[in-house]
């Protein structure tokens, strides 16, 4: 399941690798499921470096990047946390959604990501951390529309000067994708499907509806059609039915698009 290779549709595995080659930080941009994670993945496996992965949330602590102090059998240590890991080590540092951490946990990051490339472990011995020459941090954020998301600080935005934009793919592209996963037997349903979801993508992106699908979606719409689900009702279970956590009205609005898109 893992092993599905990644299409790389918009040349950003070409652009990973001159920001790697430059010793420049990479910032992906973009809605979820679009493909941030994968691309990372497929780039880590293509440069045969370890991959260590943060995802940021509110309740992501300095501890989980710096460390913490152990006590075991009267002695204090000190287990050091991912950042300092992936800085030793030389890995690649993947930070999902940093927009989602706290100020002080940004804070401590800023301090690793400057030129110097290092980190004073203030929390231990004080013993200045270096990161290796291979070490190489990719980030990603969602858009501001995304709840729960606040604005990246200005001086951390600037630590990650090559900007990937990733965003949902052309209708072909995505089709492309989702048969990656699926069987080419179910085409024109698969299309159909995709292109449902653009529709709701749309009218997410004018707020007419409050959510839009991620290639998860139409990737899991191809795989309930392979296992005989008709495709009326596989756009009810996968694309239809999360809108009614916002009421019926707003479900009753994708219904009628499903009903008019693939029958009543
Ligand atoms: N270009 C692509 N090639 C292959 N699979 C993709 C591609 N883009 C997205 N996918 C698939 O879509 C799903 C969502 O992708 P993911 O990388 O988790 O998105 P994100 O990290 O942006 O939320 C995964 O199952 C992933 O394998
Ligand atoms: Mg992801």
């Amino acid at each position: 399941m893992d092993e599905v290779q990644y299409v790389d549709w918009n040349n950003s595995i070409q652009i990973l690798n001159k920001a790697y080659d430059s010793g420049l930080f990479v910032l992906i941009i973009g809605p979820k499921g679009t493909g941030k994670t994968s691309l990372v993945r497929e780039f880590a496996k293509s440069k045969s470096i370890n991959l260590d992965s943060i995802n940021f949330s509110l309740r992501t602590r300095e501890s989980h990047l710096i460390g913490t102090k152990t006590l075991s059998e009267g002695t204090v240590s000190f287990d050091e946390g991912l950042l300092i890991k992936s800085m030793r080590e030389g890995n690649l540092l993947y930070l999902d959604e940093i927009n989602a951490a706290e100020a002080d946990v940004l804070l401590r990051l800023d301090e690793a990501l400057d030129d110097r490339r290092q980190i004073a472990l203030k929390e231990s011995t004080g013993e200045i951390v270096r990161a290796k020459d291979s070490w190489f941090v990719v980030a990603t954020i969602n858009p501001l529309t995304h709840s729960g998301t606040k604005e990246l600080p200005p001086q951390l935005l600037s630590r990650f000067p090559v900007r990937i934009s990733l965003e949902y793919p052309p209708e072909n592209v995505e089709l492309e994708i989702v048969k990656k996963y699926v069987s080419e037997k179910h085409e024109s349903d698969l299309i159909q499907g995709i292109k449902l979801a653009n529709t709701l993508r749309q009218a997410a992106s004018v707020e007419e509806l409050f959510y839009a699908p991620s290639l998860r979606e139409t990737i899991a719409f191809g795989k309930l059609l392979e296992n005989d689900v008709s495709p009326k009702e596989a756009a009810m279970i996968v694309f239809g039915n999360v809108y009614t956590q916002w009421g019926n009205i707003e479900f009753q609005k994708v219904s009628d698009i499903i009903a008019s898109m693939f029958g009543n």
